[in-house]
């Protein structure tokens, strides 16, 4: 289809649907070659609606082609949120051991039920397609876990569990998640629940994940738990918390004290990782939007993009575990490198500028003293976003207030973003930003710190200025293009 995606504001490298409203990444597995993305989609409205399951698909994470609407609602609700996978041995039946079918297990929200004052209106269901993701049945028996009495109950996440030769499937329920094993994706167990008293509660907690993952230079193995949690962001609304501990398959135990996040941005929810990467890696995407404003933003035609695609690693800073998202190699065949700059002096009252046509489809990065430093990108009609490390403060804020059109409601410009980094520890810092037409996404010493915001500058910016109180000599400055995932 001769798409245009020219629209302003729309995304140029980073999947966005074609027309309409998305809000969560779906059913994320990788089968034969290819990175299914399924997104909860309202193909009605710019605006929320009844659930639909979108789909797309990719090779390589970044260029993606649009498929048909995977999953319709029917008379047991609207298709919430929920995950995929490949039965490759069979366990349900409904393939066979030639041709395993592909599981997608979502809620299913019935508004029925929500209207006549119910609170067990979310319950689970099982669809699944015999063609490789391309057309899908719902399965006679649905729904597969029913609901007693919870009236949040929803967005489950269903793994093969190598470790005890089962599947497992967490989902949330209120502001706890609630673990099930199963031998056959259809007749589930119900085990253990965790949360209480320890971390964010600030909201409901939705769209969970959990997996296995190596640390860093170590033979060491630990489970990640994914929350998202609406409202009860560190600056504001929606946000991705997450616990390191350890997961026998039946249930989640850690001695984590401290909340921690994914991403310290506004702009990163219910994000959740593939089944079945290869290599082993964790590939994690995020909605880059904000249920405080989600339905507001001046885009028209269609609403919503997803994050780059990033690899998760888990590190050991201060014998501190810390997640680290740093966007997927794959992201480097779209860069064309147009500056680049061994040194760049900074000296007080004397600020480095550089000025390109188009910052908002590029890639920034260099090395910094672990010094103060602001960085101001600016437009030709006085728009100006301000990134700002304070080194004494050990924090890191971005100032959107003044970034372009702000004005659709009322928090998306009311305050700087701030939040300390106590991460950073080493003496230089490298920056990583990527900005798209509506979007900056800041990696900070290879994603131990993130920082994900929605921005719609009224022009592209076209200059950006490094300001220090102090001489300052940044390394390794490059300044790519990154060109646009989409023909025409
Ligand atoms: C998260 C969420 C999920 C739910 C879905 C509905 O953004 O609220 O909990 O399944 O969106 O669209």
């Amino acid at each position: 289809a001769a798409i245009l995606y020219k629209e302003p504001f729309r995304p140029q490298f980073h999947f966005s649907p074609e027309k309409k409203w998305m809000n969560d990444p779906n059913g994320m597995v990788y089968y034969k070659g290819i990175y299914h993305l399924f997104y909860q989609y309202y193909p009605n409205d710019i605006v929320w609606g009844p659930m639909h399951w979108g789909h797309a698909t990719s090779t390589d994470l970044i260029h993606w082609t649009p498929k048909k609407i995977a999953l319709f609602p029917d008379k047991l609700g609207l298709i919430f949120s929920g995950s995929a996978v490949v039965d490759v041995n069979n366990t349900s039946g409904l393939g066979t051991k030639e041709n395993p079918a592909m599981v997608a297990i979502f809620t299913y929200h019935n508004m029925d039920g929500e209207k006549a004052g119910k609170t067990n209106f979310q319950t689970q269901g099982l669809a699944y397609s015999l063609d490789e993701g391309n057309t899908w049945l719902k399965y006679k028996g649905n729904p597969i876990i029913g609901n007693t009495d919870l009236k949040d109950f929803r967005d489950p996440k269903v793994f093969w569990n190598s470790d005890t030769n089962l599947w497992n499937l967490v989902l949330v329920a209120g502001d706890r998640a609630k673990f099930y094993t199963s031998k056959n994706l259809i007749n589930w167990v119900y085990k253990s629940e965790f949360g209480k008293g320890i971390g964010a509660h600030g909201g409901v907690w939705e769209c969970p994940d959990i997996f296995k993952i190596k640390v860093e230079n170590s033979n060491e193995e630990k489970w990640v738990l994914l929350i998202s949690i609406n409202p009860g962001a560190p600056n504001g609304g929606s946000g991705t918390q997450y616990f390191i501990g350890d997961f026998d398959g039946n249930s989640f135990k850690t001695t984590q004290k401290e909340t921690k996040w994914i991403d310290y941005g506004t702009d990163n929810y219910a994000g959740v990782t593939y089944n079945d990467a290869p290599n082993n890696k964790r590939i994690f995407i995020g909605w880059m939007s904000n249920w405080q404003y989600a339905r507001n933003t001046p885009t028209k035609n269609w609403r919503s993009a997803m994050t780059i695609p990033r690899e998760l690693t888990l590190e050991k800073v201060n014998n501190n575990y810390v997640l680290q998202n740093t966007p997927v190699t794959q992201l480097k065949k779209q860069l064309n490198v147009e500056f680049s700059k061994e040194t760049l002096n900074l000296h007080p009252n004397n600020p480095s500028t550089i000025n390109y046509d188009n910052l908002n489809q590029s890639q920034i990065r260099f090395t910094a003293p672990s010094k103060n430093l602001k960085l101001i990108f600016s437009n030709t009609v006085n728009d100006s976003l301000v990134l700002d490390y304070n080194a004494k403060e050990k924090t890191f804020s971005i100032d959107r207030r003044h970034s372009g059109i702000v004005d659709f409601e009322e928090n998306f410009g009311k305050e700087i973003h701030k939040n300390s980094t106590p991460n950073i520890i080493s003496k230089t810092i490298d920056y990583q930003i990527i900005i798209d037409w509506s979007s900056i996404e800041i990696f900070i010493n290879g994603g131990i710190y993130s920082f994900t915001e929605q921005i719609f500058p009224k022009k592209p910016y076209t200059k950006l200025s490094f300001r220090s109180e102090e001489n300052l000599e940044l390394k390794n400055l490059n300044l790519s293009k990154i060109r646009t995932i989409w023909k025409n």
